[in-house]
């Protein structure tokens, strides 16, 4: 197959069929079409589109170019979630131990830090020792010991993806609703699954920001899932200001374990008992999310959801001590300050576009893939929209690791942080919920 004549189709509005989509993806995972002809094509998808049947093709083409994991003799049932990414979006370090300690088995593979926004491996990475880089052997043997692992992608899973996704990254074909279901779909359907759970993200800080395209990723999202016979349901969350406090890596593994141990933002938790009620619902393992949540709260009271996430912690070589002293564990920042309000005013918006982005530039993203995280820096956002302040009220702490880097996050938090005079009701943090039968306003 000739990649140019592909592009030029694409170009001009045709369709790439299945067959074509699958030697694509096993000529390109084994090297043979080369990386500018591909970026091309993905140029033309994105002006182009893809149908239905093209994204769905492209999907199964790219799970199909790696391994699968099966855990069907188990017995257990298997879920997982995905979040489409934010600032301040540490769920997935809380809710996988939680629902693993209520009884399923979650084969967790997340992202690094993306763009503006965070990724959970490397916060995970931010407990010192903890190995996020498990082979699909010992990911599975770690889930069948513990019900869960919390992994990276390996080569061995959807590989056609992983390139594909790089490549994507940097020639700005991110931002395709057809790319972004097809790529996240053929990774988690690699799990092996029985049912996933979508968090997918609105407002200015997601990667799709407008309500009705990240609705239209959430139904293709699910389209394929229950195409694929893996029930899937997703709930679209408000991410017009970071969740919770803490936004950085080490501070939201701290944060992560306030939430188990009963404490934590309150929507931090929310967010948490929302996705972990559906994955619960969706295991058969509770009648509804009312009955879900109850069995979710048992398991922060009694501590089984703490107790599980120190023995992944152990099980991924990481210190297990910081489940019981976080601060002592965790890397701390050498500098550390408050910025407060100059003046008296109501916060209308915390963009958290531009605190992800300053924590990046404090040292704790990445601008290449080869840049070394900072775990320990970050900021402590103390206002959300709406919140009334007089002169010298605290805004955010800022986690740097000097004066040079105090000078930089408190710049950021004065300009995320927007004040005025209007009353601001914050946005609702979960909007709608979106199944096989459609999108439910909620
Ligand atoms: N996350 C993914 O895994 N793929 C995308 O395309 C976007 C976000």
């Amino acid at each position: 197959m000739h990649l140019i004549d592909l592009i030029a189709r694409k170009r001009d509005g045709g369709r790439i069929t299945a067959d074509e989509w699958r030697t694509f993806a096993v000529e390109y995972s084994a090297d043979g079409y080369p990386d500018y002809q591909v970026s091309a094509l993905l140029m033309a998808i994105f002006f182009r589109g893809l149908d239905g049947e093209e994204t769905y093709a492209l999907m199964d083409a790219m799970l199909k170019s790696g391994g699968r994991l099966d855990f069907s003799h188990l017995g257990i049932p298997v879920v997982d979630k995905h979040s489409t990414g934010g600032v301040g979006d540490k769920v997935s370090i809380v809710l996988a131990p939680l629902v693993a300690a209520c009884g399923l088995a979650v084969p967790m593979m997340s992202g690094r830090g993306l763009g503006h926004t965070g990724g959970t491996l490397d916060k995970l990475e931010a407990i010192p020792g903890f190995n996020t880089r498990l082979s699909m052997a010992e990911a599975k043997a770690q889930v069948e010991r513990l019900g869960c692992a919390l992994i990276g992608q390996t080569g061995e899973i959807a590989p056609a993806d992983k390139k594909l996704y790089a490549l994507r990254d940097a020639t700005a074909t991110v931002e395709v609703i057809p790319l972004i279901a097809a790529s996240i779909m053929s990774k988690k359907l690699a799990e092996g699954l029985n049912g996933l759970v979508l968090d997918v993200k609105t407002g200015a800080g997601a990667f799709m920001p407008q309500l009705d395209r990240a609705l239209t990723l959430a139904q293709t999202m699910v389209d394929i899932g229950e195409r694929c016979g893996c029930p899937t349901v997703a709930l679209m969350t408000c991410m017009d200001h970071p969740l919770g406090v803490a936004c950085g890596n080490a501070i939201e593994i701290e944060e992560s374990i306030d939430v188990l141990r009963g404490g934590g933002p309150a929507d931090t938790r929310e967010v948490t008992l929302a996705l972990g009620a559906e994955m619960l619902v969706l295991a058969k393992l509770a009648p509804d999310a009312g009955e879900a949540r109850l069995l979710l709260e048992d398991a922060l009271a009694d501590g089984r959801g703490l107790e599980k996430l120190r023995a992944i912690v152990s099980a991924q070589g990481g210190d297990p001590r910081v489940v019981d002293d976080p601060q002592a564990v965790l890397p701390q920042a050498k500098a550390q300050a408050l910025v407060v309000a100059h003046h008296p005013g109501i916060v209308q918006r915390v963009e958290p576009r531009v605190l992800g982005r300053g924590i990046i530039a404090l040292g704790g993203g990445r601008t290449t893939m080869e840049d070394e995280v900072d775990p320990s820096v970050g900021f402590r956002v103390l206002v959300r929209p709406g919140t009334h302040v007089t002169r010298g009220t605290p805004l955010a702490a800022v986690l740097a690791k000097d004066a040079a880097g105090l000078a930089i996050g408190e710049a950021c938090v004065r300009s995320a942080v927007v004040m005025g005079e209007d009353e601001v009701t914050a946005p609702a943090l979960i909007t709608h919920r979106v199944d096989a039968r459609g999108v439910h306003e909620l």
